[in-house]
């Protein structure tokens, strides 16, 4: 899929304030800093259409932007940081499963993990929340320009054997890099079938 247009649509900390129309709409979720606003810029070819930060943190709110006039690209803010309280890391901030819940044009999720990391409980705890809301999702793992291809692939393989115990199958993975725009096609192919599928699915 080429992108023909990207623009910023709106950011709010309310989902029932969230754009009103039916357009297909895609999130873009993980902890703090793993890549997400990197991603999104990665996607659309914009330096800094979604604000990126060496800190964790600097994404506060529900951003939606639109793509190619016809689906809706959400950039959210990190889980495990700040106002998640720490009584309990597996409360993850109000809003975000608020949006997950509620918002009826989410057609698929991605949630980012870094690859260089072992998997994290809070990961697969969202992983988890995830399908027992059945809302569909697939997982990105960033900053692979940071490791090897041998040490990626045992990362990967780590990931699947733990995903295995609770999942049936292994879900949709993607790996990119947004320094150096690897997995960029295969992520908007992705979302391109998907958009095509409900197209075909609404007439
Ligand atoms: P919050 O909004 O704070 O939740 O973070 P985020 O997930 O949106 O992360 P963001 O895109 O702001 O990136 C965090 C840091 O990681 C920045 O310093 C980025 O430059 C860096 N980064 C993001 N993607 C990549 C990547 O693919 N490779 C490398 N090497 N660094 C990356
Ligand atoms: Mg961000």
């Amino acid at each position: 899929m080429k992108i023909k247009s990207a623009e910023f649509v709106m950011s709010n900390s309310d989902v029932a304030k969230c754009p009103k129309s039916r357009l297909p709409e895609y999130a873009f979720i993980g902890r703090s800093n793993v890549g997400k606003s990197s991603l999104i810029n990665m996607l659309t070819n914009r330096k800094s259409l979604a604000k990126t930060s060496g800190k964790p943190g600097k994404t506060q709110l529900i951003n939606h932007f639109l793509i190619n006039k016809n689906w809706h690209l959400v950039d959210l803010p990190g889980y495990g940081y700040a106002r998640v309280s720490k009584s309990s890391k597996k409360v993850f901030q109000k809003f975000i499963t608020q949006y997950f819940s509620q918002r009826e044009q989410l057609v698929t999720a991605f949630v980012l993990v870094d690859i260089r990391h072992n998997p994290q409980p809070i990961d697969l705890d969202f992983m988890q929340w995830l399908g027992e809301n059945q809302i569909p999702f697939s997982i990105i793992f960033t900053k692979a320009d940071k490791l090897k291809p041998k040490a990626i692939e045992s990362h990967i393989e780590d990931y699947k054997t733990i995903l295995l115990e609770s999942w049936e199958d292994m879900p949709n993975y993607y790996i990119t890099s947004s320094s150096k725009s690897i997995g960029k096609e295969s992520v908007l192919n992705y979302i391109d079938q998907l958009n095509n599928n409900m197209e075909s699915g609404s007439k």
